[in-house]
């Protein structure tokens, strides 16, 4: 198979990992969550109590930073922070975080540089806009905003962290409003993407409407 790129942007709990993840075993390629980069990212500024407008010395927190995926786990200078970066405090601060453009600037050249010598399906929010606008191929997951509240409670929740749909609610439509409305590569669906609500649908479903059109794209078998 020649080096594909697989873009799957979405709001928060629209399920872009879960199926991304799927996807990429499937089609036995790598899997980037970039969400989790800036998580990762966002966990590192709280630990070092940082004013988000001390520009300086984020970029010398940047420039000291390693982030790297193995077998499935984010690694931030080396830790597995696959658990920290979920938490509720991560959640209300991740927004206001990637908002920041040397915090950008940084991820994004990770995430093109990861693209560079292997397949990949990345997912995020600028994925197919900003990160890889060439990609093969481009998704939008949406779901109504009710769905994305249960599934990120399960999601916590499995994770042992309690916390109310309610709260988790509010907190996804203010992420939205500040990934939709910031200046630098907001959320939005790229002109070329196929958008799938995945309301009501289960993975299976989602995956098989997503191998499809990369068939039909290609014209070729899976
Ligand atoms: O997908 P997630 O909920 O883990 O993402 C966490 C935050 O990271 C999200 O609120 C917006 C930001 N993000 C981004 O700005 N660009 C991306 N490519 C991925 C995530």
């Amino acid at each position: 198979m020649k080096k594909i790129i697989i873009a799957i942007d979405g709001p928060a709990g629209a399920g872009k990992s879960t199926i991304a993840k799927k996807i990429a075993s499937i089609l036995k390629i790598k899997y980037i969550d970039t969400g989790a980069m800036y998580r990762a990212i966002t966990l590192k500024l709280i630990k070092l109590k940082t004013n988000l407008s001390e520009t300086d010395k984020i970029q010398e927190i940047l420039q000291s930073t390693q982030i790297d995926f193995m077998n499935e786990a984010i690694y931030l200078d080396g830790e597995n922070v696959n658990l920290q970066i979920r938490s509720p405090e991560i959640n209300n601060s991740v927004s206001a975080v990637s908002a920041i453009g040397i915090v950008r600037e940084k991820l994004v050249a990770i995430q093109r540089q990861i693209g560079q010598s292997k397949s990949i399906v990345m997912d995020g929010r600028d994925i197919g806009t900003n990160v890889f606008p060439d990609a093969d191929y481009k998704v939008f997951l949406t779901a109504s905003i009710e769905e994305r509240a249960y599934r990120r409670w399960l999601e916590m929740k499995e994770k042992g962290f309690q916390t109310s749909i309610e709260d988790i609610r509010q907190d996804l439509i203010k992420r939205d409003q500040g990934d939709m409305e910031r200046e630098i590569n907001p959320l939005c669906k790229s002109k070329d993407a196929i958008e799938i609500d995945t309301t009501g649908k289960d993975t299976r479903r989602v995956v098989e409407e997503i191998l499809l059109y990369i068939k039909e794209k290609n014209n070729v078998i899976i």
